[in-house]
């Protein structure tokens, strides 16, 4: 019997695995997909913001070789769709509910929103979309990352947590990381796409996507090397009490494995879920069930964090 558990702040997961925020979850169907799916132990709701969004217009996903790259731009149907439907589910697993707001006032507003709410989950705000044209990541600015903190654990006492772009330099995590050590996170999400990249169709000589100019966030197998080194720098630095949701580059069990090693707590699924549908979390559990059997492990707390490096 292999156990596959995690928890986060007072929340038990009998499965590690879910959705991606942003993948078969922006309507109640889709969510109710993942809900249901064999091997999914959560859902994130699609990040909200204040009111609904039809987000950026023209092609804004295409699959590429090694992932996909897109920029959506925050389509989602408001907070209140959201916190219905997660409270309306909320019995019947821990569940994250994602919001992404434009400015500060918007994020600190939405939590007071939840805070007043009938909402007892888990709150992921999320600091990293690249997409929205003429809004910066905010998680590349750390000011303006400690100031929301801040001004959002001074009233929201919820279990919350922060979705964070990826980070590219040895200093950049430590000056991340001594921010979030500061404040009462249950958790943090790393990595969301790696914002900004390019992708040529070669039939057309075209960008891929439409929205700004083709520059679009990249996801899938070509993202693991980065989402392994964020969760493992973060885990390396983050205060135990802040649990880790790895996120990147996942295709097979193997994948979820190693993120396990570098210190994931739960382990989300984009562009894979978006290719192969809810069926995939069935297939990752199993293949992950092999991987920890080859290992002669039976509890996924045997090898989580335990990566080893070479002398
Ligand atoms: C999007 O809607 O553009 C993706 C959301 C995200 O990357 O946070």
């Amino acid at each position: 019997m292999t156990s596959m558990t995690a928890s986060i702040a007072n929340f038990t997961f009998n499965d590690i695995l879910l959705n991606a925020a942003g993948v078969y979850c922006q309507t109640d169907e889709e969510l109710d997909q993942i809900l249901k799916a064999d091997g999914a132990g959560s859902l994130v709701t699609k990040s909200a913001t204040p009111i609904e969004r039809a987000g950026n217009p023209g092609v804004r996903y295409a699959d590429m070789p090694l992932g996909s790259i897109n920029s959506m731009g925050l389509p989602n149907l408001g907070l209140d769709y959201y916190l219905d439907y997660t409270i309306k589910h909320q019995s019947e697993k821990p569940l994250f509910l994602s919001i992404a707001g434009l400015s500060k006032a918007d994020n600190l507003n939405m939590l007071k929103e939840i805070q007043a709410s009938d909402f007892n989950g888990l709150v992921e705000l999320n600091l990293s979309c690249p997409n929205v044209p003429g809004k910066p990541q905010t998680g590349y600015d750390f000011e303006t990352t400690a100031q929301i903190l801040e001004e959002a654990f001074a009233f929201f006492d919820k279990p919350l947590g922060v979705k964070l772009p990826p980070y590219f330099d040895i200093a950049h995590f430590d000056m991340i990381a001594k921010i979030l050590n500061q404040f009462p996170l249950a958790f943090v999400n790393t990595i969301n796409s790696i914002g900004n990249a390019m992708m040529v169709d070669p039939e057309t000589d075209t960008a891929m996507i439409a929205p700004k100019g083709g520059f679009g966030g990249i996801g899938g197998a070509i993202a693991k090397p980065t989402a392994l080194a964020n969760v493992r720098a973060l885990r390396q630095r983050l205060n135990p009490e802040i649990k880790i949701i790895g996120t990147g580059g996942v295709k097979t069990g193997r994948d979820v494995y190693d993120l396990i090693l570098c210190g994931a707590d739960l382990v989300s699924v984009g562009t894979t879920l978006h290719q192969e549908g809810p069926q995939v979390f069935g297939r990752l559990k199993q293949e992950l069930a092999d991987e920890m059997s080859k290992k002669n492990y039976t509890d996924v707390t045997d090898f989580r964090g335990q990566l080893q490096t070479l002398a």
